[in-house]
């Protein structure tokens, strides 16, 4: 981590929670003074305007998992940018693996929902990550590159992207790249940022997300070209995420 990237602990409800995880949620916000991260939840939908007024005046983010391209109209089940900004998030998760597999979603469309994201003035964290095969065939970072290359549109600065990196083997399984191998493709990924976007790369923040726990965050945020993590399962529990986001040095 460098001084002109802050580093960003940000957790991926995924599906679950309901009204009454509130109480989660107010741990996590009451436990985050003097630390030095940026932090911020995603919950599912139905929970993102509650959540959003609860933690209104503490440092807590609160953003979204997904959103539609189009700003409104006739798709039935989608939630527009413009609708999570509405609601109180500030961010919203794009490209999930999560959303690719179960969706079939995509660069093409994550790249539209980026636009999305900008045209509502959300950040978006855009994921990207190889598969088990594709990482023994020695292809992570070549498919992460292709990744970034056609998920992010022409356009990003420091202040308007964050990509996370979420190798899927890695994603709910308890297993977690080396340090090394963290360093090799968040490396891969800055140089792609670089490439197309000059010095602004220097500082366009860059997760790494799949198993992260209290007892391997402290190693994971210590590797070059890490700047955050993107928290699942963990972040979940409000102990668990506020011990992740203190693992930041
Ligand atoms: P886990 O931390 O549960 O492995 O999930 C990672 C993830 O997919 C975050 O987006």
């Amino acid at each position: 981590m460098t001084a002109e990237r802050r580093p960003l602990i940000a957790g991926n409800w995924k599906m679950n929670g309901l009204r009454a995880a509130k109480s989660e949620l107010r741990t996590v916000a009451a436990g985050l003074a003097g630390l030095s991260a940026e932090t911020m939840i995603c919950p599912p939908f139905t929970l993102i305007g509650a959540f959003a007024a609860d933690v209104a005046g503490t440092q807590l983010m609160i953003g979204g998992q997904d959103c539609h391209p189009a700003e409104s109209g006739a798709h039935t089940g989608d939630i527009s940018a413009e609708m999570l900004r509405d609601a109180g998030a500030v961010a919203v998760i794009l490209g999930h693996s999560e959303r690719r597999i179960d969706h079939q979603e995509g660069d093409a469309i994550v790249k539209a929902k980026v636009k999305a994201a900008w045209r509502a003035g959300l950040l978006p964290v855009v994921c990207v990550g190889e598969t088990l095969v594709e990482r023994d065939a020695g292809e992570a970072a070549a498919v992460v590159t292709r990744q970034v290359r056609q998920s992010v549109p022409d356009g990003a600065t420091a202040v308007n992207l964050v990509v996370a990196y979420e190798p899927i083997w890695a994603i709910g399984t308890g297993r977690t790249p080396t340090t090394d191998d963290v360093a090799e493709v968040h490396g891969a990924i800055r140089h792609i940022l670089g490439e197309r976007f000059g010095a602004e790369a220097n500082g366009i923040r860059i997760l790494y997300g799949g198993s992260v726990k209290p007892d391997n965050a402290a190693a994971l945020l210590a590797t070059a070209d890490v700047d955050g993590a993107l928290v699942g399962g963990a972040s979940l529990k409000a102990a668990d995420f506020l011990a992740i986001a203190r693992a930041v040095g």
